[in-house]
């Protein structure tokens, strides 16, 4: 199969506005469609996730207008109005709408819900929501207890406290998502901190929900008052413009308006220990629950780089950003290593796999450990072909990797990019 090629690049240049957030779109859509009025969506991702997300809504009989440049009005059907489907509900590649949906469906009496997806989705657990929400009370099957498809028999539920045996911001958004329609107070206890965007979206929709620590509670509201939502830039897409500006020599970049809500900039953080030149007015931790999202411009320069160690609970803060610190470690002076991240292997590829296999075909030095990896960095990276196995994030990758490398890099599969960064190949190219 051939691929696409990424030649050593000059250095980079100018500025590019970060492609709208998946995770926050994937919520907006969502919350719109629970909300008794009308919600307007400005700057709505528009990629294969989340047009899976606005025909799933579509599915259990929201109206999604999508008014173009972005904008997306969504007629929601009430919390307890979602409609059966006539079919199965394809959720495509997107692993949040499959976590996040069954949520809110399985409080949906009498009316019975199949999702399912493309291969990799197939291959993705569901057993980590199935376990709550049966817990809560509700009514699910998965095959073989574990994967997709997965069918919900709506049905009253029961509050809960739920303490997450991993840190997922997906695992803890269903449950928080099953709690407004439980009776009393449904509660998630994390392991570690992990995104808090649907606390943040539940708040301002006039939700009573509380942050204690690492405990977050949401009270049944009767109905969602979803107000206008504006979705900032994606840092996880954002992250591998970064990543270019940082390793590829002489360049000096800006990329406009993203999110940076600190539970979603772990990899700058990890960027700045690695003495990378990085700049942004970042948002400070919190214990409260913040009600809106935090957007920065992000400026970043070329320049040498040092070694870290990322551990277990910096791991979900910078979850979708590991791979890029693992090619940054290829030119790091020491060693790179992640830990506590066993989670990556049940992304849209197994990235552990996938991205040790992948740089070392490049001529990294790089082991697989069990729950992570170990980069020994050289300074510099040969280059040569990688596979995307289909995920959006290894085809970035790759392509950041040519940029960087001395022989240029050929990645097969790169129209998996589609899935979150449809315009990634023309942001690069103006930054070249
Ligand atoms: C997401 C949470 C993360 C992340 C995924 C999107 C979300 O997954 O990897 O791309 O939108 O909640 P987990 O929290 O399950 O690790």
């Amino acid at each position: 199969m051939s691929g696409v090629r990424f030649e050593p690049s000059g250095p980079l240049r100018g500025e590019v506005t970060a492609p709208p957030d998946k995770s926050i779109s994937h919520r907006a859509a969502l919350l719109g469609a629970m909300s008794v009025r009308p919600v307007r969506i400005s700057n709505y991702l528009q990629a294969q996730d989340t047009l899976s997300t606005l025909e799933a809504m579509r599915a259990v009989g929201a109206e999604v207008e999508v008014e173009g440049a972005g904008v997306v009005v969504v007629h929601g059907t009430g919390l307890r109005g979602a409609r059966e489907p006539g079919g199965p509900i394809d959720v495509g590649n997107a692993g949040t709408l499959m976590r996040l949906l069954p949520g809110w469906l399985a409080s949906q009496e009498g009316r019975i819900f199949v999702l399912d997806g493309d291969s990799s989705i197939r291959k993705r657990p569901v057993d980590r929501i199935a376990r709550p929400l049966a817990l809560m009370g509700a009514q699910i099957e998965a095959t073989a207890d574990r994967f997709p498809p997965f069918v919900v028999y709506g049905t009253p539920l029961r509050a809960i406290t739920y303490e997450l045996p991993v840190a997922s911001a997906q695992v803890k958004s269903c449950v928080l998502l099953a709690g407004l329609g439980a009776d009393g107070t449904t509660s998630v206890v994390e392991p570690v901190a992990s995104r808090d965007h649907t606390e943040r979206m539940l708040a301002g929709a006039g939700v009573d929900v509380r942050r204690d620590g690492l405990t977050v509670s949401v009270t049944r509201p009767d109905e969602l008052r979803v107000p206008a939502l504006v979705v900032p830039g994606d840092l996880s897409s954002a992250a591998f413009m970064i990543a270019a500006g940082v390793l590829v020599s002489g360049s000096a970049l800006r990329v406009r308006d993203v999110g940076v809500n600190w539970t979603r900039t772990g990899f700058l953080r990890i960027l700045e220990r690695m003495r990378a030149s990085v700049a942004g007015a970042l948002e400070e931790p919190s214990d409260a629950v913040a009600l809106s999202e935090p957007i920065s411009d992000i400026e970043v320069t070329a320049g040498p780089l040092r070694g870290t160690t990322v551990e277990a609970d910096e791991v979900p803060l910078a979850i979708d950003e590991l791979p890029l610190v693992a090619l940054l470690g290829c030119f790091a002076e020491g060693e790179t290593i992640v830990r506590g991240a066993r989670e990556l292997r049940v992304k849209e590829s197994d990235r552990i796999a996938g991205v040790v296999d992948g740089l070392r075909g490049l001529g990294a030095t790089i082991e697989a450990t069990d729950d992570g990896f170990v980069v020994t960095g050289t300074g510099w990276l040969r280059g040569g072909v990688i596979d995307a196995h289909g995920d959006h994030r290894m085809a970035m990758l790759g392509a950041v990797a040519g940029l960087a490398s001395r022989e240029g890099v050929e990645v097969v599969g790169m129209e998996a990019a589609a899935v979150s960064y449809p315009r990634f190949a023309e942001d690069l190219a103006r930054l070249g």
